[in-house]
């Protein structure tokens, strides 16, 4: 009997130019196309064994059995690979974060990323890298970005169900630093697959989506120019786009808090200064602030003073998802 177990590793990725909102929710084709960095020293490994005696998939996450919501997804996300591969078999999947959940680091992005490898693997398929990329953003959009290394472009060409990501440039293309200033632990309260079911809602969004080819270009030409004031100000214009759009959906959310905004405001005040630091803030109130290398440390310090920054968590860009010894 071929051995039906497999283990991968993928990191997360924190979007420059951010994706909100899909053309197709339910095969995660995107309204616009989006550029990321994936995030070294973050990751999320998992291990998948199809098991013909199992009466169900199983899933196992940070050590506990996974609630419901999270095995439906991971099922419903199951059943394509076994289409894919012509098999029946449930399988035990187990997932380890080395990171805090639901802080602003898309822990949904690396883990299934890891997932779309260790369960195609587990389950005799060898994809490439752009099948592979389809694949992870059907399970969560933003997890095409985690299976191509470094800097990370996903397409949508104009809605087409083949959307993937492919890698701009390598981890060592660019010493940039991911600072993410955490100012809260909780759980966010409206989560990013909720979220994109209500970006048509608002009245921004049109203008967000038709303006984003040309946010794209200039963020993909900073990155290959490694260009950091073309990066700052495009990432900041973006990030605040998707916050306007989220501000003035039905229902409106506001996921930042007195302290994403004091955050957001010394750095742009830093920059003025002259330090090479810009910010863009996820589904949540955490704050990514993006920094050159040589000034992460003078960073981190000037983050810490600020009231309401309860830790300061460090990513430099990180490598593609890959395979893992099995357990
Ligand atoms: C704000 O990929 O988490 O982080 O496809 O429903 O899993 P699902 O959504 P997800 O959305 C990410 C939204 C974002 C921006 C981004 O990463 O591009």
């Amino acid at each position: 009997m071929p051995d039906l177990s497999a283990a991968a590793f993928a990191h997360p990725n924190i979007a420059f130019i951010k994706y909100w909102g899909n053309c197709d929710p339910e095969s995660r084709v995107p309204a616009n196309g989006s550029i990321s960095m994936n995030l070294a020293g973050l990751e999320s490994r998992t291990t998948v064994m199809f098991d013909e005696s199992l009466a169900d998939d199983e899933l196992k996450l940070q050590g506990e059995p996974a609630p419901g919501a999270a095995l439906a997804r991971v099922g419903h996300f199951l059943d394509v690979v076994r289409r894919l591969a012509g098999i029946d078999a449930y399988a035990k999947v187990v997932s380890e974060n080395n990171f805090p959940m639901g802080v602003g680091i898309a822990s949904s992005a690396s883990a299934f990323a890891a997932l779309a490898l260790a369960a195609t693997r587990a389950a005799g398929l060898d994809l490439p890298e752009i099948e592979l990329s389809r694949l992870a953003r059907l399970g969560s959009g933003s997890a095409c970005r985690s299976v191509p290394g470094g800097f990370v472009e996903w397409q949508v060409a104009g809605c087409e169900e083949d959307s993937h990501a492919f890698s701009l440039a390598p981890p060592d293309h660019w010493d940039l630093v991911d600072n993410v200033a955490i100012v809260d632990r909780e759980h966010k309260r409206v989560g990013s697959t909720e979220g994109h079911t209500m970006a048509h809602t608002s009245p921004l969004q049109r203008a967000r989506v038709d303006d984003a080819p040309r946010r794209l270009d200039i963020c993909r030409r900073a990155i290959l120019d490694c260009d950091f004031e073309d990066l700052a100000e495009i990432m900041e214009l973006d990030s605040n786009m998707m916050h306007a759009v989220i501000m003035t959906s039905e229902p409106s959310v506001m996921y930042w808090n007195p302290a994403t905004l004091a955050i957001m405001r010394e750095v742009t005040a830093w920059r003025g200064e002259g330090l090479p630091v810009c910010y863009t803030i996820d589904a949540g109130p955490n704050v990514h602030v993006i920094v050159l290398a040589e000034s992460s440390d003078a960073v981190q310090a000037r983050l810490h003073q600020i009231p309401g920054v309860l830790e300061v968590i460090t990513a430099r860009p990180g490598g593609p998802a890959h395979l893992l010894p099995t357990p």
